[in-house]
């Protein structure tokens, strides 16, 4: 794999599309070629997918049935975007990936984290992100945010005891994981901007090194 693995965690309303946006504006600026992408969705199957899982007319909708549409709408965008694209040398960006499926489906739907793993693998493959930004928030605050934002979908609108299972799920699942990095995302969003820009150039440095020490492949 010769690309950068991005991905970006945390509960709903935690700021991650509007951070995603603004380090899109700002990798441009710098010449760093970077393909953002989203989950569930990023290809026209996923997008599909996700009309059913958000829809909020599906009450029945069983959380073996929503784990799976999860990892069908991954194993698609991982196969025809992100894999492609990893290999292709590009930096990809992604708004959540398979912890999201852990912390939402593995624990606060109460599947078990191995099960949701293991359904998962098959579809991501050898692929893993280089580094994951989690952007911590309460689960008041984050479903706040929302509210104002929007009409709430299937999964915003779940209890305040659900969205808490995930606001702890996160840190249980993320903590102590040499690839993650922590932001506290009461912080201002342009403090949270920056933050994530000096550990993205970190990390774009230390690839271009050891890429100049590998020689050409
Ligand atoms: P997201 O697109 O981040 O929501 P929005 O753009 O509205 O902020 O995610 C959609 C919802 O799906 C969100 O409530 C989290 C949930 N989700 C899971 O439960 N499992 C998953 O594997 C993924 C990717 C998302």
């Amino acid at each position: 794999m010769k690309g950068i693995f991005i991905v970006m965690e945390g509960p709903d309303g935690s700021g991650k599309s509007t951070q995603i946006a603004l380090l899109k504006e700002y990798l441009d600026k710098i010449g760093c070629e970077c393909l953002i992408t989203r989950e569930p969705g990023g290809t026209a199957i996923g997008e599909a997918v996700r009309k059913i899982i958000l829809n909020p007319e599906y009450k029945e909708m069983s959380d073996v049935t929503e784990m799976l549409l999860y990892a069908a709408s991954r194993a698609q965008l991982m196969a025809e975007v992100i894999g492609p694209a990893l290999e292709a040398g590009k930096i990809v960006i992604s708004d959540r990936f398979v912890d999201s499926s852990i912390v939402y489906q593995g624990i606060a739907r109460g599947l078990g984290t191995d099960t949701v793993a293991a359904v998962n693998r098959p579809g991501i493959g050898k692929y893993e992100p280089d580094c994951i930004f989690f952007i911590d928030i309460s689960e008041e605050e984050g479903i706040r945010r929302k509210k104002v934002q929007k009409k709430l979908d299937r999964m915003e609108q779940e209890s305040i005891d659900f969205h808490a299972m995930v606001s702890r799920g996160y840190r249980e699942v993320l903590s102590g994981r040499k690839e993650v990095i922590y932001i506290d995302g009461a912080a201002a969003a342009e403090q949270i901007q920056q933050q994530i820009r000096e550990e993205i150039h970190r990390r774009i440095e230390a690839m271009r090194n050891q890429r100049q020490k590998d020689g050409p492949v």
